[in-house]
């Protein structure tokens, strides 16, 4: 670990079957405005709306709702909400549902009392809020993100076709607490599960393929990997195994919110590329991730060749005696694809609506970011886009 670092992580998680129990612990902070924040209509379906509504009831909460939050939502949503928050000074925002809804929740709570554009502030300056944070507790039904436990909120400019992570440096962003029923995601459908569990697995990815000292930062990252490798292919057969299924939820947990990024820099580029392609498709996140990650891990392959071959010999088993470090680390990067295949992940960009012709205008919004092995050049982002396709 040769880096200097500062870590914080205040968000007080309750997890397992009884977890929503402690809803009531919670409640009793805040004062007595609830916003509750939720998607489309699947947590009214399972039961999870009346369950939470109840506590809230009991607690003699005053209740306004901003519901159908679309998966990877949108400034004009964003906007909608904030007329709600506004009109119900709220004390508490409450997101009952998947990384969309607790982003969703957190772009609010930075907005409600900005005088400015949150777009422009956030989104395109890319500051830090200086007005009071509304406080965001959250009840996850999706697994995938790390939403749950950390100051990310990505919002989509449908104007501009711009989908824009910020990741927040104030604490107080962090949702406050935030409840882990590994059953309440028995209800995802297999794609929405597989597509979580590839959005874990690359947030690891993305912190582990920088810098070359020797931290234990990486280490923690293999034990993740390879927890998730496997819980994923008995979730993938089984998908009721709740053991499974509850270990995706607490490596999921724990892949972005900061801890093995400590003491290192990171790349976040196959992020950079999905959410550009994101920005053009509203594909779903994990597809995007997995559609373009091949040819990009091929591509900077070379460039951290002893990485990659930790990569290959730690995560995926590779046998190294005999071989080249660039065979070892390519066969590592073929165990990953046969893995995805056996998920059945979007391993190319045609099927999530991308068209040749595209390609330059997702470029041009592609952010680049440098704290990979290599710096993509314009050139190299449209090579690996025409090679996903
Ligand atoms: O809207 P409803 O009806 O609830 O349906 C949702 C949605 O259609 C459904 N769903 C969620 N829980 C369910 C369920 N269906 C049945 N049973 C359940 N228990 O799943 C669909 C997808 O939900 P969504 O919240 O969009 O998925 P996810 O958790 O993958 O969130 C994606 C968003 O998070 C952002 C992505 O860019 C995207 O906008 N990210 C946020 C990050 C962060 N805060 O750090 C990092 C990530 O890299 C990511 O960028
Ligand atoms: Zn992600």
């Amino acid at each position: 670990m040769i880096g200097n670092f500062t870590y914080c992580n205040p968000t007080k998680l309750y997890f397992g079957k009884d977890s929503l129990d402690r809803l009531n612990d919670e409640l009793p902070k805040y004062g007595p405005r609830v916003l509750l924040v939720y998607g489309g209509g699947s947590i009214k379906r399972n039961g999870i709306y009346d369950a939470v509504l109840m506590i809230l009831r009991d607690h003699g909460k005053v209740v306004s709702e901003v519901s159908c939050v679309m998966p990877n939502p949108t400034l004009e949503k964003l906007y909608e909400g904030l007329k709600v928050a506004r009109e119900s000074n709220v004390d508490l925002i409450l997101a009952v549902g998947g990384g969309s809804v607790c982003d969703y929740a957190k772009a609010l709570a930075v907005s409600v009392h900005c005088d400015e554009d949150p777009w422009e502030k956030y989104y395109v300056r890319f500051e830090e809020p200086s007005c009071r944070i509304i406080p965001v507790g959250c009840v996850l039904t999706m697994v995938g993100t790390g939403s749950e436990m950390n100051a990310g909120a990505v919002i989509t400019n449908q104007e501009t076709k711009q989908k824009i992570g910020h990741v927040f440096a104030s604490e107080d962003v962090m949702p406050r607490f935030s409840i882990l029923n590994p059953l309440y995601t028995m209800t995802l459908p297999h794609h929405q599960m597989v597509a979580g569990i590839y959005d874990i697995f690359n947030h690891i990815c993305e912190q582990y393929f920088s810098g070359e000292d020797d931290s234990t930062s990486d280490y923690i990252a293999e034990g993740l990997m390879r927890s998730v490798i496997h819980s994923s292919r008995i979730a993938n057969e089984n998908p009721n195994d709740y053991e499974a299924r509850s270990n995706l939820m607490w490596a999921a947990t724990w892949a972005p919110n900061t801890l093995i990024s400590r003491g290192k820099s990171t790349d976040w580029m196959v992020h950079m590329l999905g959410q550009a392609v994101g920005g053009y498709t509203n594909a779903t996140h994990g597809m995007t991730l997995s559609a373009v990650s091949l040819a990009y891990y091929r591509h900077i392959l070379p460039y951290g060749m002893k990485k990659f071959v930790r990569f290959a010999t730690q995560v995926w088993d590779v046998r190294p005696e005999g071989k080249t470090e660039e065979k070892i680390a390519l066969e590592g990067l073929e165990a990953m694809e046969n893995w995805m295949k056996e998920l059945g992940l979007s391993l190319n960009l045609t099927e999530l609506g991308v068209k040749r012709d595209m390609v330059e205008k997702i470029a041009d919004v592609t952010i680049v970011l440098d704290g990979g092995y290599k710096r993509l050049s314009r050139e190299e982002i449209v090579q690996i886009y025409k090679e996903s396709l």
